[in-house]
Protein backbone atom coordinates (compact mmCIF):
# COMPACT_ATOMS: atom_id res chain seq x y z
CA UNK A 1 0.00 0.00 0.00
CA UNK A 2 1.22 3.67 -0.97
CA UNK A 3 2.13 5.44 2.15
CA UNK A 4 0.21 8.12 1.93
CA UNK A 5 -3.19 8.95 0.62
CA UNK A 6 -5.07 12.14 -1.21
CA UNK A 7 -8.35 11.96 -0.89
CA UNK A 8 -10.84 14.34 -2.94
CA UNK A 9 -14.12 14.70 -1.02
CA UNK A 10 -16.26 16.67 -4.11
CA UNK A 11 -19.18 16.88 -1.67
CA UNK A 12 -22.73 18.64 -3.36
CA UNK A 13 -20.73 20.06 -6.78
CA UNK A 14 -20.18 19.60 -10.11
CA UNK A 15 -23.99 19.78 -10.95
CA UNK A 16 -23.82 18.67 -14.17
CA UNK A 17 -22.26 16.31 -17.18
CA UNK A 18 -20.76 19.02 -18.45
CA UNK A 19 -19.16 19.98 -15.16
CA UNK A 20 -18.15 16.39 -14.68
CA UNK A 21 -16.15 15.99 -18.16
CA UNK A 22 -14.55 19.58 -17.56
CA UNK A 23 -13.51 18.03 -13.99
CA UNK A 24 -12.36 14.99 -15.69
CA UNK A 25 -10.37 16.59 -18.32
CA UNK A 26 -8.65 18.87 -16.13
CA UNK A 27 -7.64 16.24 -13.82
CA UNK A 28 -5.76 14.22 -16.95
CA UNK A 29 -4.22 17.03 -18.38
CA UNK A 30 -2.45 18.15 -14.85
CA UNK A 31 -1.64 14.41 -14.05
CA UNK A 32 -0.60 13.78 -17.32
CA UNK A 33 3.18 12.39 -17.46
CA UNK A 34 3.27 12.19 -14.55
CA UNK A 35 3.55 8.96 -11.88
CA UNK A 36 3.54 8.73 -8.00
CA UNK A 37 4.99 5.68 -7.01
CA UNK A 38 4.43 6.47 -3.27
CA UNK A 39 1.44 8.24 -3.23
CA UNK A 40 -2.68 7.57 -4.32
CA UNK A 41 -5.26 9.88 -5.26
CA UNK A 42 -8.80 8.71 -4.36
CA UNK A 43 -11.50 10.38 -5.84
CA UNK A 44 -15.19 10.52 -4.31
CA UNK A 45 -17.53 12.48 -6.48
CA UNK A 46 -21.25 12.81 -6.26
CA UNK A 47 -23.03 9.38 -6.27
CA UNK A 48 -24.84 10.04 -9.26
CA UNK A 49 -22.07 11.00 -11.23
CA UNK A 50 -19.63 8.30 -10.18
CA UNK A 51 -20.38 6.29 -13.63
CA UNK A 52 -18.56 8.95 -15.50
CA UNK A 53 -15.68 8.87 -13.10
CA UNK A 54 -14.59 5.30 -13.83
CA UNK A 55 -11.88 6.57 -16.37
CA UNK A 56 -9.75 8.33 -13.74
CA UNK A 57 -5.61 9.12 -14.57
CA UNK A 58 -3.54 6.51 -13.69
CA UNK A 59 -2.74 6.62 -9.74
CA UNK A 60 -6.39 7.57 -9.14
CA UNK A 61 -8.88 5.16 -7.34
CA UNK A 62 -12.46 5.70 -7.33
CA UNK A 63 -14.67 6.50 -3.42
CA UNK A 64 -18.38 6.89 -2.80
CA UNK A 65 -19.04 9.88 0.12
CA UNK A 66 -21.90 7.24 0.89
CA UNK A 67 -23.54 3.89 1.59
CA UNK A 68 -26.20 2.31 3.07
CA UNK A 69 -26.00 -0.38 5.08
CA UNK A 70 -27.74 -3.37 3.68
CA UNK A 71 -27.38 -4.63 0.41
CA UNK A 72 -30.21 -4.93 -1.23
CA UNK A 73 -33.92 -4.48 -0.46
CA UNK A 74 -36.38 -2.10 0.51
CA UNK A 75 -34.32 1.24 1.58
CA UNK A 76 -35.58 3.99 -0.64
CA UNK A 77 -32.99 6.45 -1.70
CA UNK A 78 -29.61 4.44 -0.08
CA UNK A 79 -26.87 3.02 -2.49
CA UNK A 80 -25.85 -0.99 -1.82
CA UNK A 81 -21.87 -1.98 -1.29
CA UNK A 82 -23.16 -4.19 -4.39
CA UNK A 83 -24.09 -1.09 -6.16
CA UNK A 84 -20.78 0.78 -5.50
CA UNK A 85 -18.41 -1.86 -6.30
CA UNK A 86 -20.12 -2.44 -9.57
CA UNK A 87 -19.56 0.67 -10.44
CA UNK A 88 -15.72 0.25 -9.78
CA UNK A 89 -15.75 1.61 -6.50
CA UNK A 90 -12.31 1.23 -4.19
CA UNK A 91 -13.63 3.32 -0.83
CA UNK A 92 -16.25 4.75 1.00
CA UNK A 93 -16.66 7.84 3.06
CA UNK A 94 -18.18 7.04 5.92
CA UNK A 95 -19.50 9.30 8.90
CA UNK A 96 -18.67 12.43 7.54
CA UNK A 97 -19.33 15.62 10.00
CA UNK A 98 -22.20 16.67 7.74
CA UNK A 99 -24.13 13.54 7.41
CA UNK A 100 -23.62 13.25 11.24
CA UNK A 101 -24.61 16.91 11.51
CA UNK A 102 -27.84 17.21 8.47
CA UNK A 103 -28.76 13.46 7.90
CA UNK A 104 -28.18 12.43 11.85
CA UNK A 105 -25.55 9.67 11.44
CA UNK A 106 -24.54 8.04 14.66
CA UNK A 107 -21.83 6.36 15.90
CA UNK A 108 -24.03 2.42 15.87
CA UNK A 109 -24.95 3.35 12.05
CA UNK A 110 -21.66 4.28 11.14
CA UNK A 111 -20.33 0.78 12.62
CA UNK A 112 -23.09 -1.08 10.44
CA UNK A 113 -21.81 0.84 7.30
CA UNK A 114 -18.13 -0.06 8.37
CA UNK A 115 -18.98 -3.68 8.82
CA UNK A 116 -20.77 -4.19 5.79
CA UNK A 117 -18.17 -1.85 3.52
CA UNK A 118 -15.08 -4.28 5.14
CA UNK A 119 -17.44 -7.23 4.28
CA UNK A 120 -18.27 -6.32 0.52
CA UNK A 121 -14.40 -5.28 -0.31
CA UNK A 122 -14.88 -1.75 -0.07
CA UNK A 123 -12.45 0.39 1.88
CA UNK A 124 -14.01 2.42 4.94
CA UNK A 125 -12.74 5.84 5.37
CA UNK A 126 -14.12 6.42 8.54
CA UNK A 127 -14.80 10.07 9.87
CA UNK A 128 -14.73 11.23 13.39
CA UNK A 129 -13.70 14.49 15.19
CA UNK A 130 -14.83 16.63 17.76
CA UNK A 131 -16.62 20.28 17.95
CA UNK A 132 -15.42 23.56 18.92
CA UNK A 133 -17.32 23.50 21.83
CA UNK A 134 -15.93 19.56 22.71
CA UNK A 135 -12.20 21.52 21.72
CA UNK A 136 -12.93 23.86 24.36
CA UNK A 137 -14.19 21.84 26.86
CA UNK A 138 -10.91 19.46 26.43
CA UNK A 139 -12.77 16.55 25.39
CA UNK A 140 -11.16 15.57 22.04
CA UNK A 141 -10.03 12.25 23.33
CA UNK A 142 -13.04 11.30 24.80
CA UNK A 143 -15.28 12.03 21.94
CA UNK A 144 -13.01 10.08 19.38
CA UNK A 145 -12.82 7.47 21.59
CA UNK A 146 -16.37 7.36 22.08
CA UNK A 147 -16.94 6.95 18.26
CA UNK A 148 -14.07 4.42 17.99
CA UNK A 149 -15.09 1.98 20.61
CA UNK A 150 -18.76 2.15 19.29
CA UNK A 151 -17.51 2.08 15.58
CA UNK A 152 -14.83 -1.25 15.96
CA UNK A 153 -16.98 -2.71 18.75
CA UNK A 154 -16.82 -6.80 17.77
CA UNK A 155 -14.73 -6.14 14.21
CA UNK A 156 -11.85 -8.78 13.96
CA UNK A 157 -8.14 -7.28 14.15
CA UNK A 158 -8.15 -8.39 10.18
CA UNK A 159 -11.28 -6.23 9.24
CA UNK A 160 -10.00 -3.27 11.42
CA UNK A 161 -6.78 -2.53 10.24
CA UNK A 162 -7.95 -1.95 6.99
CA UNK A 163 -10.75 0.55 7.68
CA UNK A 164 -8.73 4.24 7.01
CA UNK A 165 -9.85 6.73 10.07
CA UNK A 166 -10.01 10.27 9.05
CA UNK A 167 -9.51 12.83 12.31
CA UNK A 168 -11.61 15.58 10.89
CA UNK A 169 -12.44 18.14 13.88
CA UNK A 170 -15.44 19.83 12.37
CA UNK A 171 -14.39 23.26 13.53
CA UNK A 172 -11.57 22.72 10.78
CA UNK A 173 -14.23 21.99 8.02
CA UNK A 174 -14.27 24.75 5.47
CA UNK A 175 -13.11 26.96 7.92
CA UNK A 176 -10.17 28.04 6.66
CA UNK A 177 -8.31 27.07 10.49
CA UNK A 178 -6.35 24.04 11.34
CA UNK A 179 -4.87 22.46 14.29
CA UNK A 180 -1.38 22.64 14.83
CA UNK A 181 1.01 19.92 13.91
CA UNK A 182 1.61 19.29 17.72
CA UNK A 183 -2.77 18.84 18.08
CA UNK A 184 -2.93 16.40 15.29
CA UNK A 185 -0.26 14.67 16.48
CA UNK A 186 -1.18 14.12 19.73
CA UNK A 187 -4.57 12.91 18.33
CA UNK A 188 -2.21 10.03 16.32
CA UNK A 189 -0.60 9.32 19.74
CA UNK A 190 -3.59 8.75 21.30
CA UNK A 191 -5.02 6.43 18.48
CA UNK A 192 -2.03 4.56 18.92
CA UNK A 193 -2.77 3.96 22.46
CA UNK A 194 -6.26 2.98 22.24
CA UNK A 195 -5.87 0.55 18.84
CA UNK A 196 -3.06 -0.90 21.28
CA UNK A 197 -5.83 -1.86 24.23
CA UNK A 198 -8.42 -2.60 21.54
CA UNK A 199 -6.71 -4.92 19.47
CA UNK A 200 -2.41 -5.13 19.78
CA UNK A 201 0.53 -2.94 19.04
CA UNK A 202 1.63 -3.79 15.67
CA UNK A 203 -2.38 -3.02 14.68
CA UNK A 204 -2.06 -0.17 15.97
CA UNK A 205 1.08 0.81 14.35
CA UNK A 206 0.22 -0.63 10.98
CA UNK A 207 -3.56 1.10 11.14
CA UNK A 208 -3.88 4.28 8.57
CA UNK A 209 -4.68 7.15 9.88
CA UNK A 210 -5.64 10.43 8.01
CA UNK A 211 -6.19 14.62 8.46
CA UNK A 212 -9.12 16.07 7.00
CA UNK A 213 -10.25 19.62 7.37
CA UNK A 214 -8.98 22.88 5.50
CA UNK A 215 -6.39 21.02 3.72
CA UNK A 216 -4.28 23.35 1.22
CA UNK A 217 -1.08 22.47 -0.84
CA UNK A 218 0.51 25.27 1.08
CA UNK A 219 -0.13 23.49 4.50
CA UNK A 220 -0.08 20.08 3.28
CA UNK A 221 3.41 18.56 5.13
CA UNK A 222 2.27 20.68 8.54
CA UNK A 223 -0.85 18.58 8.62
CA UNK A 224 0.08 15.46 7.44
CA UNK A 225 3.46 13.88 7.57
CA UNK A 226 4.88 15.73 10.11
CA UNK A 227 1.97 15.21 12.19
CA UNK A 228 2.50 11.65 11.26
CA UNK A 229 -0.74 11.09 9.52
CA UNK A 230 -0.97 8.74 6.11
CA UNK A 231 -2.94 10.99 4.05
CA UNK A 232 -5.28 13.68 3.57
CA UNK A 233 -8.87 14.45 3.19
CA UNK A 234 -9.11 17.29 1.21
CA UNK A 235 -13.13 18.52 0.25
CA UNK A 236 -12.94 22.45 -0.72
CA UNK A 237 -9.59 22.55 -2.52
CA UNK A 238 -10.72 19.30 -4.35
CA UNK A 239 -12.81 21.35 -6.05
CA UNK A 240 -8.89 22.20 -8.16
CA UNK A 241 -7.52 18.83 -10.00
CA UNK A 242 -4.59 21.15 -10.07
CA UNK A 243 -3.79 21.76 -6.50
CA UNK A 244 -4.67 17.98 -6.04
CA UNK A 245 -2.20 16.44 -8.48
CA UNK A 246 0.33 19.30 -6.95
CA UNK A 247 -0.67 17.60 -3.20
CA UNK A 248 0.38 13.98 -4.67
CA UNK A 249 3.34 15.36 -6.17
CA UNK A 250 4.59 16.65 -3.00
CA UNK A 251 3.49 13.58 -0.97
CA UNK A 252 5.17 11.51 -3.54
CA UNK A 253 8.68 13.67 -3.57
CA UNK A 254 8.28 13.72 0.41
CA UNK A 255 7.94 9.93 0.58
CA UNK A 256 10.81 9.37 -2.39
CA UNK A 257 13.62 11.24 -0.87
CA UNK A 258 12.80 9.64 2.43
CA UNK A 259 13.81 5.99 1.07
CA UNK A 260 16.63 7.34 -0.56
P1 LIG B 1 -12.54 21.14 3.63
O1 LIG B 1 -13.44 19.82 3.85
O2 LIG B 1 -11.23 20.66 3.06
O3 LIG B 1 -13.31 21.97 2.69
O4 LIG B 1 -12.35 21.75 4.98
C1 LIG B 1 -12.87 18.65 4.36
C2 LIG B 1 -13.93 17.60 4.49
O5 LIG B 1 -15.10 17.94 4.67
O6 LIG B 1 -13.62 16.39 4.42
Amino acid sequence: MPPFSVIGNLKMHLLSREECDEYLSQLRRESTGKTFAHARGVIAPPAIHLGRFQNLPPGFFLAAQNMGWETKGAFTGEISPLMLRDAGVGFVILGHSERRAYAGETDELIALKTRLALKEGIVPIVCIGETSEERDREETTAVIERSLRTIFNGLSSLFAERVIIAYEPRWAIGTGVTPTTADILQVKVYLRKLFSELYDPSLAERMAVIYGGSVKAATLASVSWEAEMNGVLVGGESLYPRELVKMLAEADSYFSNLQD
